[in-house]
């Protein structure tokens, strides 16, 4: 059988991405192909089409962007006991996401709830492990954290609206950063918001009288410096978007975990969106042959929410 896929054979702006028929991939060792449902379009995916984390300007082999992923199991490869044909998952694909099949580990997949749709399934695993991964470096897992007060910069996006509630829910005060266009969504999520950008060291401090313990920086848009400044260590402050501003201030800068954590966290933050527990992201949908277009978007900030590819 063969099934449309996109990719790219080089670096470069929307237009490398090209629709194509491929075979369908057959899945290794404690692997498992899915029929996808929805694929979801994060930073990573333009920032890795762009060549800028590369070397050349061509990857090895033609490249399938995308790793968040939701769909049927259709083909299950030697070792996969817990996952059979038909299993609706959701998780992390390996080597693409954005086509009508993906390979994935059995191991980077968890049950879809029947109440959660494919595309809010989709929207969800990279921001929510993420989130989970970063307050757990900042001392502030699962149980309770009442009296610490957290700055989120980036409270509105893919990562910070997981990590605001996260907070919230373990009795973190959190303050959130994002545009005027935001500010009423970062407060429907527990959060008291304030604008970014020049002079934001100053409003969060007005808002924090109390003083800002620790600091998750999801923008890497620059803050870095302020919000060590705020919590007055680079140990209590994490970054997931600012590689270089974490060297430079002896920030933590942390990417990937754990795959048994990041499935629990998952099951985990999907079952409080089947019940409602947990906010998602607006969801805008896009058909595969407009994947240039969802990047493109989301990477100039275009179109809010979590962004999702409907093959
Ligand atoms: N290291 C990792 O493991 C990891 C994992 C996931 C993501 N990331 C990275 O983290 C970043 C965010 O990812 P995402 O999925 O959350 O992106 P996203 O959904 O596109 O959201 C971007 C966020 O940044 C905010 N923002 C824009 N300009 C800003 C500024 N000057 N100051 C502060 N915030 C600003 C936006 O707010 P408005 O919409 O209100 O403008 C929005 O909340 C990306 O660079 C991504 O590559 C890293």
């Amino acid at each position: 059988m063969t099934s449309r896929v996109v990719q790219y054979r080089r670096f470069g702006g929307p237009e490398v991405l090209e629709v194509t028929e491929r075979e369908d991939p057959e899945p290794g060792e404690g692997q498992v192909r899915l029929r996808v449902r929805a694929a979801a379009v994060n930073p990573l995916d333009w920032k890795l089409r762009s060549g800028a984390m590369a070397r050349g300007d061509a990857p090895a082999e033609p490249k399938v962007p995308g790793f968040d992923v939701a769909g049927v199991v259709d083909a299950v490869g030697d070792g996969v006991v817990d996952l059979a044909v038909g299993d609706e998952v959701v998780g992390k694909a390996t080597g693409g996401a954005y086509g009508e099949t993906a390979l994935a580990a059995a191991k980077a997949l968890t049950r879809k709830p029947a109440e959660v749709s494919w595309e809010v399934a989709a929207s969800v695993p990279t921001g929510a492990t993420t989130a989970a991964r970063a307050l757990a470096l900042l001392g502030l897992g699962e149980g309770d954290h009442t009296g610490t007060t957290l700055v989120v910069d980036g409270a509105s996006g893919g990562v910070g609206v997981y990590a605001v509630q996260f907070a919230v829910a373990r009795g973190v005060t959190v303050i959130g950063t994002a545009s005027e266009t935001h500010q009423d969504d970062v407060r429907a999520l527990g959060a008291t918001p304030v604008v970014y950008g020049e002079g934001v060291a100053d409003r969060i401090r007005e808002v924090a009288p109390q003083g800002v313990d620790r600091a998750f920086d999801t923008s890497g848009k620059g803050a870095l410096r302020d919000l060590v400044a705020l919590t007055g260590s680079p140990d209590k402050a994490v970054t997931i978007a600012d590689y270089a501003g974490a060297q430079e201030l002896g920030v933590t800068f942390t990417s990937g975990g754990d795959a048994d954590t990041e499935r629990a966290v998952l099951a985990d933050a999907l079952a409080r969106v089947a019940d409602g527990r947990l906010r998602t992201p607006a969801v805008v949908t896009y058909p595969l042959d407009q994947a240039g277009k969802a990047q493109d978007d989301n990477q100039y900030g275009r179109v809010s929410g979590k962004l999702v590819l409907l093959p």
